[in-house]
């Protein structure tokens, strides 16, 4: 090789590989091959393309190259009309290079091409594999999103379930916190008759006795409204007090401990923060807690032991962490882990639908971003709930 042919050689080998991209890398080939030696026109073929060439550069060329005369061979030379050809055979193409004059460094060409046979395959083949590369990635991006909606979906459905299976536990609620009331009703009503029948009905003693039964009403309406609410689907976040969250959370239970003789301890701080949730979603999640608390008590045998919830509050760095106990007993340590699974549930045989604190841990975590876990402190269960203290989170001093 001359100087002439060793740079044009350098050149060429120069222009191979560049790019991962197959259309602009075999484009770049084409166009360093041709200009350096002078082609008329340039041509990648793909074995499989009876249409014509894959990529072209140049003039319109006529010629039709028989593919079956390619026998493992470096390279092959033409003449067509006054044209000379170079045919570059490829894994899964060729190259054609077309010149009208050529000079004594032809031979050349052909024998450099012959020799980047090689190093062009293997080009080829990155920029195949780096596609198809980035189909698999496309398709399994595609895929992830599917499989994410899919359980998006489910979660939902999940949420829906749960709400279905607390309706039967609040009705339990219900019924627990209008026993009272009404029982009352009941005996003011009696009371009045009696003295009706005795004709001794003093006009101050009925009106007295008629606004007990008001109060008893009012009693009645309020819990069927908090209820009501419970079960609306809430979609706007208020800025609601923690402390009276949890009072109103604890009343939905209170009857209902009581008839139990459980204890609720519920430590006051001198402090109030104001969260941004969905009330019913924070509700519910602390429902599910003392609800599950209330169950491990009534499995409790040893009725020496005073049944005792508390509940508090404290802001700890960043957070509020809101920590609920009980001494039922503590949960088993093979099956500590599994409690906020979908369906898990020690309780199948009475209806346990395991989905109470999945839905909470999805609440929590999720809606809220936050945290729930669950410990084995002295004889009972600890459940922490920890909210972020956010910029919308205003802590506030009601000591005074
Ligand atoms: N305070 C608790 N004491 C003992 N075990 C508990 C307590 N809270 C939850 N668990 C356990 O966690 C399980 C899952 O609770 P949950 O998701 O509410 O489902 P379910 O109450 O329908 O069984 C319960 O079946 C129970 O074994
Ligand atoms: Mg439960």
């Amino acid at each position: 090789m001359n100087f002439k042919e060793l740079t044009i050689a350098y050149k060429c080998l120069a222009a191979i590989g560049n790019s991962l991209e197959f259309n602009s890398m075999v484009f770049e080939i084409l166009c360093t091959f041709s200009r350096r030696t002078n082609a008329i026109s340039s041509c990648y073929y793909s074995n499989n393309s009876d249409q014509g060439p894959i990529l072209k550069l140049g003039t319109d060329m006529d010629f039709i190259f028989n593919t079956k005369k390619i026998k493992n061979q470096k390279y092959i030379i033409e003449t067509y009309n006054d044209l000379h050809i170079i045919i570059l055979p490829l894994r899964y193409g060729y190259l054609e290079f077309t010149y009208k004059e050529i000079d004594e460094s032809f031979q050349a060409y052909a024998v450099m091409f012959g020799d980047f046979q090689n190093k062009i395959n293997v080009s080829i083949a990155s920029c195949t594999g780096v596609e198809r590369l980035e189909r698999l990635n496309e398709d399994l991006l595609t895929s992830i999103e599917n499989s994410a909606s899919k359980v998006k979906k489910h979660e939902k459905m999940l949420v829906y379930q749960a709400k279905h299976a607390s309706m039967g536990e609040m009705l339990e609620m219900i019924a627990h916190q209008w026993r009272q009331p009404i029982t009352a009703i009941g005996m003011v009503a009696n009371s009045i008759l009696f003295d009706l029948v005795l004709d001794e009905l003093d006009e101050d003693e009925l009106k007295k006795q008629l606004d007990d039964i008001n109060e008893q009403v009012d009693f009645l309406s309020n819990t069927i409204d908090d209820f009501r609410c419970f079960f609306k689907e809430d979609k706007i976040k208020e800025n609601l007090s923690l402390n009276s969250l949890i009072n109103r959370t604890v009343n939905f239970v209170k009857r209902q401990y009581t008839d139990n003789k459980i204890k609720i301890i519920q430590e006051q701080i001198d402090k109030d923060v104001y969260l941004e949730v969905l009330k019913n979603e924070l509700m519910q999640t602390i429902l599910n807690i003392l609800n599950n608390a209330q169950e491990a008590f009534n499995e409790m045998t040893d009725d020496k032991i005073e049944k005792i919830l508390s509940i508090r509050w404290n802001i700890n760095n960043e957070n509020i962490e809101i920590y609920i106990k009980d001494n039922a007993g503590g949960i088993k340590e093979d099956i500590i882990e599994s409690i906020f699974e979908a369906y898990f549930s020690t309780k199948k045989d009475k209806n346990g639908s395991g989905l109470g604190l999945y839905i909470s841990r999805i609440i929590i975590t999720e809606h809220l971003k936050g945290n729930i876990y669950a410990q084995n402190i002295d004889d009972g269960t600890m459940f922490t709930i920890v909210l972020p203290l956010n910029k919308k989170t205003t802590s506030k001093d009601i000591s005074n």
